[in-house]
């Protein structure tokens, strides 16, 4: 069996300057993109991580030139819009959700066949959700269960698929950016409408490559294009999902005073900073400017004691990959916490309000109660070191890693998953506290 990890009590306040890695949609979108423009792009501070690097790997194996560079860019040479190759091998997406959806919609306008697989976690999570749309556009895509789950096939298609209005039941940036990266291929304009505003870097970074798209509240068109045209370089910035771990661990840790430098603070991904604000937190933003279209700042947190707080509705997506360690700071708060609207942390890595519900209660026993689709969580409660499952969830183990280092330690049965997203987090929680 792999080794645990144990992460013991900080006692000194974590100060200093450090620096997120990448972002990691804007990794897997960089890369992707690239390769169906025609030209080179050089991609800086891009994720070196697993779920980045299985999208490199599906682009390399349809033919387009990802490298990495002396300097540390990474290179992707595009083959342009038309000119993707038949794979030779099935497209292993790993545990990456946005690699297989996102390439689904590329796919399913290909003249060639291409399948896919990926491991025991990401074979169980909804895939009907991007293959039911895609099919209206006339793609043909066969998969286990009735085209629900992976192992998945996508048949050939001749000629352009066939534009649609899509009323998305889900707020899922990858259901829509699947949808408007097959609206590419389509022969008139797509249009999607989601129930509230997800993420938006591929509508952002499909504009830089040239794409056409129109958004009115959160509906988004797109207009087929012939070619895409490659920027000359991509900055990728720091991700606030990867900041979101030391924003809640600096605000827990008496004595912190910790500057984070160069985070992405697109307005759809912002919604730990209000939450944690609300709920008392000291958080400043300076230095705000803009590259390649994302919006960036410095961010700046200091201890500070916090309550609870309740929140769900329009914000759930602009927070949703945060919700565990936004339970773990409510775990530490004065008062309740309440988390409505959140069910898709059912269909994450795992089922995230499960597994938060259970792994929390491991530390503070009765804090926290799953409710249909959210959380209740009793702040403030006498914690005790106890070992916690991760479930191979990077963000759990993450969270939980946080929970230990602000409480009273905790052992994590499985820590590799960091890797998935954020591999250098246990190096940079030890250089802290040292
Ligand atoms: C992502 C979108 C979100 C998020 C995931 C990354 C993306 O998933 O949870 O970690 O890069 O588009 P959904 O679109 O399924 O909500």
């Amino acid at each position: 069996m792999a080794e645990g990890k144990e992460i013991r009590p900080v006692k000194r306040g974590l100060t200093g300057t450090i620096r997120i890695p990448g972002d990691k949609s804007i990794s897997h979108r960089s890369v992707m993109f690239s390769a169906i423009a025609k030209g080179k792009v050089r991609v800086m501070n891009f994720l070196e991580a697993a779920d980045c690097l299985s999208t490199a790997a599906c682009m390399r194996t349809l033919g387009a030139g990802v490298d990495r560079q002396a300097d540390g860019a990474l290179l992707v040479t595009g083959v342009g819009l038309h000119g993707l190759k038949e794979p030779q091998c099935v497209l292993d997406a790993g545990n990456s959700g946005t690699t297989l959806r996102l390439l689904l919609g590329i796919s399913a306008a290909q003249p060639f066949f291409s399948a896919f697989a990926g491991d025991a976690s990401l074979s169980g999570r909804p895939m009907a959700r991007v293959i039911e749309p895609l099919s209206r556009m006339g793609a043909v895509i066969k998969g286990r269960a009735g085209n629900r789950f992976l192992p998945l096939a996508v048949l050939p298609r001749e000629g352009r698929l066939r534009a649609m209005d899509y009323e998305s039941p889900v707020a899922s940036a990858q259901v829509k950016s699947a949808i408007l990266l097959a609206g590419l291929y389509a022969d008139s304009g797509t249009t999607l409408k989601e129930p509230a505003l997800s993420r938006d870097h591929t509508e952002r970074m499909l504009g830089a490559f040239g794409a056409t798209l129109r958004r009115e509240g959160t509906t988004v068109t797109i207009e087929p294009a012939d070619e895409l045209f490659s920027p000359e370089e991509i900055i990728v910035p720091g991700d606030i999902s990867s900041a979101a771990y030391w924003l809640v661990a600096a605000s827990l840790i008496e004595g912190s005073d910790l500057v984070l430098e160069d985070v992405g603070v697109n307005p759809t991904r912002t919604g730990i900073l209000e939450v944690l604000s609300d709920m008392g937190a000291d958080i400043t933003l300076s230095n705000e400017r803009e590259s390649g279209g994302e919006a960036l700042a410095d961010i700046r947190v200091r201890a500070a004691s916090l309550h609870g707080v309740s929140f769900g509705g329009a914000i759930i997506p602009r927070l949703i990959d945060e919700i565990p360690i936004l339970a773990v700071a409510a775990l530490f708060a004065e008062g309740d916490t309440v988390i409505s609207g959140a069910a898709e942390l059912r269909v994450k890595e795992t089922d995230r309000l499960k597994a938060v519900t259970t792994e929390l209660n491991r530390l503070a026993p009765g804090a926290v109660e799953a409710t249909e689709d959210g959380m209740i969580i009793r702040g403030d409660r006498a914690l005790s070191p106890a070992v916690c499952r991760t479930y191979d969830d990077h963000r759990m183990a993450m969270s939980l890693a946080v929970a230990g280092a602000a409480g009273e330690g905790v052992t994590l049965d499985a820590p590799a998953c960091i890797n998935i997203s954020y591999p250098s987090f246990f190096e940079t929680l030890d250089n802290l506290v040292q």
